[in-house]
């Protein structure tokens, strides 16, 4: 898929994928998910960690944007997508994207390869995100995300003295959306 000045591929992720991505992992908005974690995940079998990658960054054709990384190639992550499943029931534990990519349609892609790939027989995504993540919840919103409720005061302050904030609970479900 090509989306803003990517053409963009996601895939399951594989380990060589995790040291590439770690540095992006400082996010305060959700600081408990570390290296180890997403090498834990790849191999328990209810875990998805999935990779989008620039499919034009190859040699010296890099694109505008891509990660800076050595070497970078067509394998170089650009963003990743962390999910848990039961029944076909999909969490959304995290998404994030590598801050020089933003706003290029990476996370889109990440999502839209979900709803084709991992929930796309009666399958249901689940996630929850700060009701202050206006970026987060403009995206899932377009991706055809509805609100499902809130949970008071469910994250941690965003800073040392700070008030705890509401998790909006948002969902996507396959079959509702396939009737419409
Ligand atoms: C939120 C995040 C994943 C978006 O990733 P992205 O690749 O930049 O998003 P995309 O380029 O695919 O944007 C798709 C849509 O999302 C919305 N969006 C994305 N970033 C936005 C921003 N900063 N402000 C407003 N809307 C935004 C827009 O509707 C956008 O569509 P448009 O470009 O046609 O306006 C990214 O900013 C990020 O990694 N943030 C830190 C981690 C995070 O908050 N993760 C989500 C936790 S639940």
């Amino acid at each position: 898929m090509t989306a803003g000045s990517h053409a963009i591929e996601v895939r399951p992720a594989t380990a060589r994928d995790v040291p590439l991505i770690e540095g992006w992992l400082n996010d305060p908005g959700n600081p408990l998910w570390q290296a180890k974690d997403l090498l834990q995940a790849l191999s328990a079998p209810a875990y998805q960690l999935i990779v989008a990658c620039d499919a034009r960054a190859t040699g010296n054709n890099k694109v505008e944007n891509a990660v800076p990384v050595e070497q970078a190639n067509a394998q170089t992550p650009l963003g990743f997508a962390l999910l848990r499943g039961v029944d076909n029931e999909w969490n959304l534990l995290y998404l994030l994207v590598a801050p020089a990519a933003r706003r290029s349609g990476v996370a889109e892609a990440l999502l839209q390869w979900l709803q084709s790939n991992i929930a796309h027989e009666a399958g249901s995504l689940l996630l929850e995100v700060r009701c202050g993540n206006q970026a987060a919840t403009a995206l899932y919103k377009k991706c055809g995300f509805v609100e499902q409720g809130v949970r008071p005061r469910y994250y941690e302050p965003l800073q040392v003295g700070g008030q705890r904030e509401d998790a909006l609970l948002l969902g996507w479900n396959a079959v509702k959306l396939n009737k419409n």
